[in-house]
């Protein structure tokens, strides 16, 4: 088996140019009208987001008295917070997202972290394929960054790797677990009930790589400690990528399913907050989120997630686009080869539409022309194609901030000062996410909440997340 490292690209952020829908050029009555049908779908009302947000906090209560529910609110059995002056080295190993990183990460105290990684991108078959092959693949590549930065052990140690796997898993003690469903676009067999640490670290064993795997992480839970070493006050942390989800600090008399030591003050939550509303009670889902779950690898499953996600906006898009263009609204009702084709609109080129601010939308025009391969495009065709993305990116956005609102009411946490740290590839560059979510907690806590509540970039709180929670597993065995 091979492992191939691949470089990784560095999009700038911009901001969204948002388009007036009155100043469109419609060619029909009836383009007007579908036009503002789908405004009237896609548009998280201000009501409508408090009738999000209080269903939410009902599935957050429910979720932490007891398993099974359709919120997990999974104990993490990471207790305790951080001050920054923790030290030490550590692997993390990060699988759940678009690719799998493995990192070395130095903790030398005063906040300060220093890393080196490499990236290896999945293949598709392994996602869906046996799981042995696929934590095979996971060791050969732990294996390959050993040998590639030339890192040895001394005697007889191992080193400490925290596991960073970013799927629902119920978790039985900070390094053991097993897995409620796949998400993502992954579905192993043989995994679902299986515990992933066991299953990695019979990969390490078989091939003599000398590391023990002390953690099993959530990228979330990650997330929000490595945002906690350089921001103590820190109540959150959130993943808003490929996937979406989130995780708090939570009082642990409030933890009723808790059956643990009952000395520690609090515990964080894995929320899995993806799966909210799988009974379908609140969310606007529209025809063209219901196509997209169809043909989705886990249909009716992660509902929210499937409306907020880097996974699934571009096919969200694409499908209202298609609906267009067959009722002959769009492109004079023909389609290019590419764009028939499923997932192929990229929420990347969502991130690019949204941010073009030319005079003919020249940036969309490429998108349209020379990636996707139509012919031509009128500037009333590019304006159709910027209105579907910026309904669709937005609503995802006042989604993400019903989500967090409802964690920040729960907690009581907006009413003092208190830092959200978020990683993911949507919230760094796509445009205009922090100001649309921002501009949702003011809607729901009023202005004091800006005052109060930082959101910030936590870059890479998969991987120190990872490192920092093998150090608190050793402080809990020790
Ligand atoms: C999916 C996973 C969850 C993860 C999220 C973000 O929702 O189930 O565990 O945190 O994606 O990667």
């Amino acid at each position: 088996m091979t492992s191939t490292p691949i470089a990784s690209k560095i999009i700038p952020k911009a901001a969204r140019a948002s388009l007036d829908p009155a100043t469109i050029d419609y060619t029909s009555d009836r383009q007007r009208n579908a036009v503002e049908a789908l405004i009237n779908e896609f548009t998280i009302s201000p009501q409508l987001l408090q009738d999000v947000k209080a269903s939410f906090m009902e599935g957050m209560k429910k979720g932490l008295k007891k398993d099974g529910e359709t919120m997990a609110m999974v104990t993490s059995y990471v207790m305790g917070r951080l001050d920054g002056s923790e030290v030490g080295s550590y692997l993390a190993l990060d699988v759940g997202g678009t690719n799998l990183r493995v990192v070395a990460v130095h903790l030398t105290g005063g906040g300060e972290i220093t890393t080196s990684q490499t990236k290896y991108r999945i293949d598709e078959k392994l996602k869906v394929g046996e799981a042995k092959a696929l934590f095979d693949f996971m060791a050969v590549c732990v294996d390959s960054f050993l040998d590639e930065h030339q890192i040895v052990v001394r005697g007889d140690t191992q080193f400490e790797l925290g596991f960073t796997f970013s799927f629902p898993v119920l978790q039985t003690s900070i390094n053991r677990g097993t897995l409620i469903t796949w998400t993502k676009g992954f579905n192993a067999s043989g995994m679902v009930g299986k515990d992933p640490v066991a299953f990695l670290q019979d990969a390490f064993n078989r091939r003599h790589i000398p590391v023990r795997v002390a953690a099993l992480v959530n990228d979330t839970v990650g997330t929000l400690l490595a945002h906690a070493y350089n921001h103590p006050d820190t109540c959150m942390g959130v993943i808003l990528g490929t996937g979406c989800n989130g995780a708090y600090i939570e009082k642990m008399e409030n933890i009723a399913k808790w059956k643990g030591d009952a000395s520690a003050k609090e515990m964080i939550i894995n929320m899995e907050f993806g799966a909210f509303d799988k009974e379908r009670q609140v969310l606007p889902l529209t025809m063209f989120d219901n196509k997209m779950d169809r043909k989705s690898v886990n249909p009716n499953k992660q509902i929210l997630e499937k409306m907020i996600a880097g996974m699934y906006l571009g096919e969200i898009t694409r499908n209202v686009l298609l609906n267009l263009i067959d009722r002959r609204l769009l492109f004079e009702g023909c389609i290019s080869a590419d764009l028939n084709q499923m997932w192929t609109f990229e929420t990347a080129y969502m991130s690019t539409i949204e941010a073009d601010n030319s005079a003919t939308l020249h940036a969309t025009r490429k998108i349209l022309e020379s990636t996707l391969s139509f012919s031509s495009t009128t500037m009333n065709d590019r304006q159709i194609v910027k209105l579907v993305v910026e309904l669709v990116g937005k609503r995802a956005a006042r989604l993400s901030a019903a989500a967090i609102a409802s964690v920040l009411d729960h907690t009581g946490d907006w009413k003092q000062k208190a830092a959200i740290g978020i990683d993911g590839s949507l919230f760094e560059y796509y445009p205009s996410f922090n100001t649309d979510i921002m501009d949702g907690l003011e809607e729901v806590f009023g202005p004091t909440v800006r005052q109060n509540v930082s959101i910030g970039l936590a870059q890479d709180g998969s991987g120190v997340g990872a490192a920092l929670c093998a150090l608190l597993a050793a402080k809990y065995t020790n």
